[in-house]
């Protein structure tokens, strides 16, 4: 099971995302512990609930300062979050389909710790650079 943590490396250097990245990362440390307990169906669904719900309200946070800054990546963004969470509502009803199976428990480590660490040290990364330019950061 891959272990995660918020570590510095993946600051984008403006507060307010990084606090909601270290929100979002404690939820998918959430989500892997149920894994790992062998929690109840129920349980884990209401824990990926939650996630879900924390990553529409910071995506919609983080889409709200892009268009606030004129950010030229806005689009680019908005189709990387658009994507993601089309493929968080198919794993949920994957989940709730078949349960949390072995495979399903293990790609769903895999992915969201993949896309959401590869998407911050890519595209939050250059959004926080951009934010910093412009004099906008904290
Ligand atoms: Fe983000």
């Amino acid at each position: 099971m891959s272990e995660i943590a918020w570590d510095d490396s993946l600051s984008v250097g403006v507060d307010l995302i990084d606090e909601q990245h270290k929100l979002l990362i404690e939820k998918l440390k959430d989500l892997s512990d149920d894994f790992k307990q062998g929690h109840e169906q129920n349980k884990i669904l209401r824990t990926l609930g939650f996630m879900i719900d924390y990553t529409d309200f910071h995506f919609t946070a983080e889409e709200k300062v892009m268009a606030e800054n004129d950010y030229p990546g806005l689009e680019d963004q908005q189709q990387q979050h658009a994507e993601f969470k089309a493929t968080l509502d198919s794993i949920l009803l994957d989940l709730r389909e078949d349960g949390p199976t072995e495979e399903l428990v293990k790609s769903i480590n895999i992915f969201l710790l993949n896309w959401l660490v590869t998407h911050i040290k890519g595209s939050d990364q250059k959004l926080g650079a951009y934010l910093n330019e412009q004099g906008q950061a904290r």
